[in-house]
């Protein structure tokens, strides 16, 4: 017994000489009337090891806004294992005290409340070697802990008890309520759902282990499994590993959807397979969410026109398909946008046919988006009935029985995977095909005088064959109306054939100036054929109206 006090006494001593944070209290309960702002950070509660932090850690997206949280202290990263549900930002000026009469209460500055857990009449606080921080009655029982009412992440030791679950955040640095939830249902089964944000609108399922389970169990030798009435268990995730003890441990319901169990070497240095200073993921479920679902409602895993991949680390990446764009990049559940205007419904088909194609697209689909379904056809006619079909955004061809599924935007589910055995045709503007460009002005600057030089060439050859066309037009006119001798006026008769004849003028004027326009677009794609010029200059196919030839040149320099 005796050595005991003298080894508490040296680890305070360690911690007092190796850190300059105030941690002198942290051995002690937590007493009524004790608090923590956020204009003292670097004050929190410890648990007796040190290795949990209770308190206030400032946001890496914004350091005037805090979590109130539970973090593994002695880790680099001071990963979060629990913070308070429903989530609230805490802004500057916020505190957390353990009021007299034995409330927890997280306030604003202007002293309202954020959040409290409900509990009165605790006699202490205390954050307990597991990582639990709980209220505890005078007998030293529990009346709340962190546990039961857990955020997204589950430590060992942590059970997770029906009608209860966890909540992924929205991405990796916003607590929020995010778009998956683990929940441990009061019929038995143990379920993973999308869920509608904002509210808990749950989706389909995308992964669940059924069969008259009474709770969630992650115990210490670091196995999370689903306790059965009838005593048996169901392995859900394990680290497959005799002895855990140099590690850290957390199961955390990721904000991609992905509930993933990780150990964290506690030595500084890497331990064979596993990563120093790193989690290090051991198992997950499901093992491949990207094949889960599809779901009736919402985009899927990934968002709205996007399409969902596994990179090697089993992390869960969102795509965008070819010409399309994520509406923002640092949230990319948001989805992708088309880079290009869609296919408008006025325009007549031969125009749909000369600025819309296809981009193929291999092994990617999204499952349920159709309106249209053609079988047996060939693979020609059905990307002819999607490019004429002003809703299609994209064709799906299934070679083997001949079907064409026509899809519109917003596109769901996508998910691209070696056995969708399916040719994608996306269909995109093939006349604003554009290479993305590099951001540095220096070589968007580089580009434009390349651009400007190459289009003048190819742009004068077309403005050259107007030019002629039109000065034999206009004179050709001339003549014909120099033979009519006559001012247009005199005559009724004569005026009303005139005026027919003007205003089939000035169509082909407007028709040449249209061409003259299209063959001056600063996008070589842009510009129309020799061919297609001829075509449209003789009327046989319809002239869209061009684009502002000086946007694309704008857009460039922005
Ligand atoms: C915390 O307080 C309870 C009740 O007063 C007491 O039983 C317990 O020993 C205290 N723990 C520590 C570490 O001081
Ligand atoms: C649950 O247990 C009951 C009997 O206790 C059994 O009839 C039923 O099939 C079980 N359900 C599942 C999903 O295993
Ligand atoms: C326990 O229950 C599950 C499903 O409810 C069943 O599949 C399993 O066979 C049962 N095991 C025993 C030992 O009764
Ligand atoms: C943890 O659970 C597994 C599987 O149910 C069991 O084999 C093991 O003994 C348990 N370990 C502890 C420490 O409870
Ligand atoms: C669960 O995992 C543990 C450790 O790997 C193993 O001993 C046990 O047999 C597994 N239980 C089941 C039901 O698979
Ligand atoms: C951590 O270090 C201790 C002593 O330095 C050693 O006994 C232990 O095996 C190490 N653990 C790991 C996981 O490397
Ligand atoms: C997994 O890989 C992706 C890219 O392939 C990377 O962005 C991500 O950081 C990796 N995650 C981990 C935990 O290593």
């Amino acid at each position: 017994m005796a050595s005991f006090p003298s080894f508490l006494h040296l680890s305070a001593l360690a911690l007092l000489t190796f850190s300059s944070l105030p941690c002198a209290k942290s051995y002690r309960n937590v007493s009524l009337g004790s608090s923590l702002t956020t204009s003292d950070p670097n004050t929190y509660w410890l648990s007796p090891s040190g290795e949990f932090a209770f308190g206030f850690r400032p946001l890496e997206t914004d350091s005037s806004s805090f979590l109130l949280a539970v973090w593994f202290e002695k880790i680099e990263s001071k990963t979060v294992a629990w913070y308070p549900r429903p989530y609230k930002p805490v802004t500057a000026g916020s505190s957390v005290e353990l009021t007299t009469d034995g409330q927890l209460l997280l306030k604003d500055r202007s002293g309202s409340s954020l959040w409290d857990p409900g509990v009165s009449n605790a006699a202490y606080a205390a954050l307990l070697d597991t990582g639990n921080f709980i209220l505890a009655g005078a007998n030293g029982s529990p009346r709340w802990e962190s546990f039961q009412d857990p955020a997204d992440t589950m430590l060992p030791s942590q059970v997770l008890e029906m009608d209860n679950k966890l909540l992924s955040r929205l991405t990796d640095t916003d607590y929020s309520e995010g778009r998956f939830e683990l929940s441990m249902q009061s019929d038995g089964n143990l379920v993973l759902y999308a869920v509608a944000v904002p509210s808990s609108f749950q989706y389909d399922a995308y992964w669940s282990s059924v069969g008259n389970g009474t709770r969630l169990f992650f115990n210490q030798s670091g196995i999370v499994y689903l306790a059965r009435k009838n005593n048996t268990n169901i392995n859900i995730t394990t680290a497959k590993m005799s002895s855990l003890e140099d590690f850290y441990q957390r199961a955390t319901l990721d904000f991609d959807g992905v509930f993933r169990q990780y150990i964290y070497p506690k030595n500084g240095s890497g331990n064979g397979a596993w990563t120093a200073d790193k989690w290090n993921m051991v198992d997950l479920k499901p093992t491949d969410i990207c094949s889960s679902g599809p779901f009736q409602l919402g985009s899927g895993i990934c968002g709205f026109n996007s399409y969902c991949t596994t990179s090697e680390n089993s992390s869960v990446v969102c795509e965008c398909p070819p010409q399309y764009s994520f509406l923002d990049p640092s949230r990319r559940y948001k989805g992708c946008k088309p880079e290009f205007p869609t296919q408008s419904c006025d325009a007549d088909e031969s125009e749909a046919a000369s600025l819309y194609g296809f981009r193929t697209l291999v092994d990617v689909d999204w499952p349920l988006s159709d309106y249209e379904e053609y079988s047996p056809i060939s693979e020609d006619q059905c990307r002819e009935e999607c490019l004429t079909d002003c809703f299609c955004a994209l064709a799906v061809f299934h070679a083997d029985s001949g079907t064409c599924w026509k899809k519109k935007i917003p596109l769901s589910n996508g998910k691209k995977a070696s056995d969708v055995n399916r040719r994608g045709f996306l269909k995109v503007r093939i006349d604003s095909t554009s290479q993305p460009f590099s951001s540095t002005g220096e070589e968007k600057g580089k580009r434009t005088w390349i651009l400007l030089g190459s289009s003048l060439l190819g742009v004068s050859l077309c403005v050259l064959m107007i030019a002629i066309l039109l000065v034999t037009y206009w004179s050709f006119v001339g003549n014909k109306r120099l033979h009519k001798g006559q001012p247009p006026s005199s005559l009724p008769t004569l005026s009303l054939r005139w005026d027919e004849e003007a205003t089939l003028d000035m169509r082909r004027v407007d028709r040449f100036v249209r061409v003259a326009l299209w063959c001056i677009q600063e996008e070589p794609s842009m510009r129309p054929t020799m061919h297609k010029v001829a075509q449209m200059l003789d009327g046989t196919v319809a002239v869209p109206i061009p684009p502002d030839p000086s946007s694309y040149i704008s857009s460039l320099l922005e």
